[in-house]
């Protein structure tokens, strides 16, 4: 069983792509499984920094294959920016593969995402504005286009012959903006084909083949549980499944691969964008904590809200992803804060709930219940073995493995792959 899940924990950004960077040393193929230019990852290795929205981070390994799977909508012009600024840092694109059924966000989707979002008014979700939501919305329609169709640009052209009229009603009737033609776009999707083409193909003999062979195959996670269209606190939510459902789909590889699903949780919690989050801080040490946690958003650049770690989440995301593993990221961030505090659940109209709440209005109003840890203040970025971590951020890591019932296998305790603990089985 040679597939490992990575999946994020609550509303992303907990450093899963650093994880993966680090799994991939040792893994054949990465296969991005859903998503789209919405995510962004920071992955540091030897002092260099590498950012990604849509490429694999196991592209920084030579020998590793990396697939953009078919659960992914991307733009093709943020991942032709994406391949220059690689290839310019001198990395390896031959093991770069786009599946061709995975969905491309064009030209008209981050308009109608940002005319979407101003009209929701005070409801609006924050989204990335990148059109993530409207691509999937048309995937779901079934008039979304894909990326094999960069193949066939007769055919393209005929679908945008049907396509646009519906899209351009939307923006001229409704919003007052200037329509797209389908000249215009057919001209720019045709350098796009000639430009990827090397890249697209059909990643299933691929995948195959390497799960037939034993192959370690990791599929990258984007986002995280609590953004997930069914599972998270919808509205508030992505338009795709990051939970390890969602991955298996993405990729197209049943469950009996799977020898891991391992959970990315960081040692605190962020958000961007709105919506409820019960363990937000809002005072200075919240602004403390994004600071020292560098909280801005890799792709939007906005601060990302920050608070205290959320047990009943993360055991939520434990429970519906079927994590069996836990690596904890950004520990070194809370040095020095005593004391550290946990969510362990809400209270809702006086009633205790111990995990999170369907019902949004209840999540967006209940009352969070803590438990206190004591903190510590030696640093931590520079350990790199898990006993010698200061006693009490042992015990803080050792209290959410019991809370969240799933072993922490991994500590990070800074940006650079260097600086991970492994922890071998057992305490
Ligand atoms: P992702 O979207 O889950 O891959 O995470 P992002 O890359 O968006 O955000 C994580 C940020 O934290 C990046 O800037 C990483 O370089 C950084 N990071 C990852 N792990 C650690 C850690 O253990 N400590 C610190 N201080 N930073 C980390
Ligand atoms: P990574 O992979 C954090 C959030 C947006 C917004 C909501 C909907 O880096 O962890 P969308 O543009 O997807 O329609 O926006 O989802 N969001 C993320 N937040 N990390 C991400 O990805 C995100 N991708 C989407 O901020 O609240
Ligand atoms: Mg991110």
């Amino acid at each position: 069983m040679p597939g490992v899940i990575c999946v994020g924990g609550p509303w992303g950004d907990e450093g899963k792509v650093k994880i993966v960077d680090l799994l991939a040393e040792s893994a054949e193929m990465v296969v991005r499984s859903q998503g789209g230019n919405n995510a962004g990852h920071t992955v540091v290795t030897g002092g260099r920094e590498f950012r990604f929205n849509l490429i694999p981070a196991g592209i920084l390994h030579p020998r590793t294959t990396c697939v953009i799977g078919n659960g992914v909508v991307l733009d093709p012009r943020v991942l032709l920016d994406e391949i220059e600024a690689l290839v310019a840092a001198g990395a390896d694109l031959a093991n770069l593969v786009v599946s061709e059924r995975a969905h491309m966000i064009m030209p008209y989707h981050p308009v109608l995402d940002r005319y979407e979002e101003e009209a929701r008014g005070d409801d609006r979700l924050g989204t990335t504005f990148r059109g993530v939501g409207p691509a999937y919305s048309d995937k779901v329609r079934r008039i979304g286009f894909r990326v094999g169709d960069l193949g066939k640009l007769r055919f393209l052209e005929k679908k945008l012959a049907f396509v646009l009229p519906l899209k351009n009603a939307v923006l001229e009737r409704l919003h007052g903006a200037p329509p797209f033609t389908v000249e215009a776009i057919l001209e720019e999707f045709t350098g796009y084909a000639a430009r990827l083409a090397r890249y697209i193909r059909d990643p299933f003999p691929l995948v195959q083949g390497a799960l037939a062979r034993g192959e370690r195959i990791i599929l990258e996670g984007a986002q995280g549980t609590m953004l997930d269209l069914d599972l998270g606190t919808y509205p508030y939510v992505t338009s795709s499944y990051p939970s390890a459902g969602g991955a298996l789909a993405g990729a197209g590889i049943g469950p009996r691969h799977v020898e891991t699903t391992l959970g990315v949780l960081k040692a605190y919690t962020t958000r961007v964008g709105y919506g409820p989050f019960p363990t937000e801080l809002e005072d200075g040490l919240g602004a403390r904590l994004r600071e020292v946690g560098r909280e801005y958003g890799t792709t939007t650049g906005r601060p990302r809200r920050v608070g205290w770690f959320d047990a009943a989440v993360a055991r939520y995301g434990v429970q519906v992803n079927g994590i069996d593993a836990i690596a904890l990221t950004k520990l070194d961030v809370l040095d020095g804060v005593d004391p550290v505090r946990i969510g362990i659940g809400y209270r809702s109209k006086g009633v205790a709930q111990a995990h999170p709440m369907a019902n949004i209005s209840h999540m967006k109003h209940c009352e969070t219940v803590y438990e206190d840890l004591p903190g510590w203040s030696a640093p931590t970025a520079d350990v790199r073995r898990y006993a010698e971590l200061p006693a009490p951020a042992r015990g803080y890591v050792e209290r959410i493995e019991d809370l969240v019932g799933a072993p922490v296998t991994h500590v990070s305790v800074g940006p650079d792959r260097e600086q991970t603990i492994v922890r071998a089985a057992g305490r």
